[in-house]
């Protein structure tokens, strides 16, 4: 196995709809294996395939750390390739969530109470589930991943504006992180 640099929010690939993954996908089983590796030596709860630069529409979780309230849905390890969301309960509730990709940055974002997933596992087998509460949040997040969506993208334009400084140190290579970033492309800036 191998850990895999992570892309931050300035990576065009985090900006794109991923491709469908299909069964026959060359390296298929090694490279779900590295995300699992990557997501866990980050200590994410999820890692999404276009966050190391690979734009197909796969995600790994394990919401095991952040499901500890016996009342809630309490999942280990999963892989979700071919993931399709619909919502089922569009009542909103609000938590602070992170993102490997947008390193020292925690906001409060409103999502869904409850959502059905429709998805086919790391064997190709077809899966529908209802899930509510944090383990619904965490699917929302790394499905959003999958079509270009970042979880900024929902805050409101004070709190967009309160974040912008640490955007800028995370575009200009500054984050400090204990897990590994990809390099960014120097002599490459883009003007803005
Ligand atoms: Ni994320």
């Amino acid at each position: 196995m191998a850990i895999l640099p992570v892309v931050t929010y300035d990576d065009p690939v985090l900006r794109k709809p991923a491709e469908p993954v299909d069964p026959d996908h060359p390296g298929l089983g090694k490279f779900i294996d590295d995300l699992f590796e990557t997501m866990y030596e980050a200590s994410g709860v999820g890692l999404a395939a276009p966050q190391v630069g690979v734009s197909l529409k796969l995600f790994v979780v394990d919401a095991d750390a952040i499901t500890e309230d016996e009342e809630e849905d309490s999942f280990g390890p999963g892989v979700f390739i071919n993931p399709e969301i619909e919502v089922v309960d569009p009542e909103k509730w609000d938590a602070e969530e992170g993102c490997l990709s947008l390193p020292d940055i925690r906001e409060k974002v409103a999502r869904p109470e409850t959502i059905r997933i429709r998805y086919q596992d790391r064997d190709f087998n077809t899966h529908e589930e209802e899930h509510s509460g944090w383990y619904a949040r965490v699917l929302q997040h790394e499905y959003d991943h999958l079509r270009g969506v970042l979880f900024i993208d929902y805050l409101g334009a004070f709190r967009k504006r309160l974040i912008r400084k640490k955007l800028e140190e995370v575009r200009l290579g500054k984050a400090q992180t204990e897990y590994q970033l990809a390099p960014k492309n120097s002599g490459t800036d883009e003007k803005e």
